[in-house]
C-alpha cells in the first residue's frame, strides 16, 4: 500500500499558488481576495474557516472572514453577499455551509455571483462542469483530481464506485470521473447489494459520512481508495475531546488497498487547495484573455 498524501501534494501546490501571486504583485496585477461568511458558532465549520484564512496568510492572498450570529435572517445574509458581490476588490466569496434551519442554502447559494463562487456551488457553475467546460469546480472533487494526477493514478478505462450523491461531492465527483474516461457508478442509502459494485471497483471514493464504513471484505485486491469522511468521533481519552474518523476502515483496507488516503492528511488539505486554485483563476479571469479555457479537465 502507498499512501496518497494530501499534505504533501498541498505543500508543493501551496509553494506554486504562491509564486503565482508574487509574480501577479510584480505585474502590478491585483492580490486574490478570499471572502468568506460564517454564520453562527459550529466547531467544525469554524476550524475550516480558520484553516482557510491561515491558507490565504501562507500563499499571499488578502482574506476577509465574516461573523455573523445564528439568528441573522436570510433577507439580511443575502443583502451581505450582494454587498461582496458588488465589491471590485473581493474575487471570491464562500458561505460556510451548513447554515442554520431558517435560511435556505439553495437561495444563498443561488445569489452568490457565479463569476465569485469559488465554491463551485451555484447552478450556472454545476452545468458549466457537467458539459465539461471552463467553471469553478467545487473545491473537494477539484483537490481529489489533483491528488489522482499528482501520483499519476490511471483512470481511464477504470471502474470507479462513489459512495454517497450529495452535491458537494457525490454528484461532482462522478461527474469528474466520468471526464477522466472512468465507468462510474454513483452508490448510495438505496443502493441495493453495495458490495457487489465495490467490490468490481478499481477506485473507491467514499463519501458518505458514516465513519469507518468501508471495509476490507467490500474491496477488490489493489484498489485505490479514496477517503472524504472526515466525522468528529466523541473520544474522552483526547485531550479534543473526539478524534476525527474518515468513512474507511483504514487499519484494514489499508492493507488490500494498492494507494490509500489517510484521514486526516488526504482530501482535506486538497479541498483547501481546490478552494484557493479557484480564488487564483478568480484574479487571472479579469486580468488576462480567456484564461478559463485549459480549466476543463477534459483530455
Ligand atoms: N461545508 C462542508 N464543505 C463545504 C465546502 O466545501 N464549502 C462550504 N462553503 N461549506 C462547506
Amino acid at each position: 500500500m502507498q499512501l496518497l498524501n494530501g499534505n504533501e501534494v498541498a505543500k508543493t501546490l501551496k509553494a506554486n499558488i504562491k509564486l503565482e501571486v508574487e509574480q501577479l504583485k510584480i505585474a502590478g496585477k491585483k492580490v486574490p481576495h478570499l471572502a468568506a461568511i460564517l454564520v453562527g458558532v459550529d466547531g467544525a465549520s469554524m476550524t475550516y474557516v480558520n484553516a482557510k484564512e491561515k491558507d490565504c496568510r501562507e500563499v499571499g492572498f488578502d482574506s476577509t472572514i465574516l461573523r455573523f450570529d445564528m439568528s441573522i435572517t436570510e433577507e439580511e445574509l443575502l443583502k451581505e453577499v450582494e454587498k461582496i458581490n458588488n465589491d471590485t476588490n473581493i474575487d471570491g466569496l464562500i458561505v460556510q455551509l451548513p447554515l442554520p434551519k431558517h435560511i435556505s442554502e439553495k437561495k444563498v447559494t443561488e445569489t452568490i455571483s457565479y463569476k465569485k463562487d469559488v465554491d463551485g456551488f451555484h447552478p450556472m457553475n454545476v452545468g458549466l462542469m457537467f458539459k465539461g467546460l471552463p467553471c469553478f469546480l467545487p473545491a473537494t472533487p477539484f483537490g481529489i483530481i489533483k491528488l489522482l494526477e499528482h501520483y499519476n493514478i490511471e483512470t481511464s478505462g477504470k471502474n470507479c464506485v462513489v459512495i454517497g450523491r450529495s452535491d458537494i461531492v457525490g454528484k461532482p465527483m462522478g461527474a469528474l470521473m466520468l471526464q477522466k474516461n472512468c465507468t462510474v457508478t454513483v452508490c448510495h442509502s438505496k443502493t441495493k447489494d453495495l458490495n457487489s459494485f465495490t467490490q468490481k471497483a478499481d477506485i473507491v471514493i467514499a463519501a458518505l459520512g458514516i465513519p469507518e464504513f468501508l471495509k476490507a471484505d467490500m474491496i477488490k485486491e489493489g484498489a485505490v481508495v479514496i477517503d472524504v469522511g472526515i466525522t468528529r468521533v466523541d473520544d474522552t481519552t483526547s485531550v479534543k475531546g473526539y478524534v476525527l474518523k474518515g468513512d474507511v476502515k483504514f487499519d484494514e483496507v489499508s492493507q488490500k488497498a494498492s494507494w490509500i488516503t489517510p484521514v486526516p492528511g488526504g482530501v482535506g488539505p486538497m479541498t483547501r487547495i481546490g478552494l484557493m486554485l479557484n480564488t487564483l483563476e478568480a484574479v487571472k479571469m479579469k486580468t488576462i484573455l480567456n484564461p478559463m479555457v485549459d480549466r476543463s479537465i477534459v483530455k
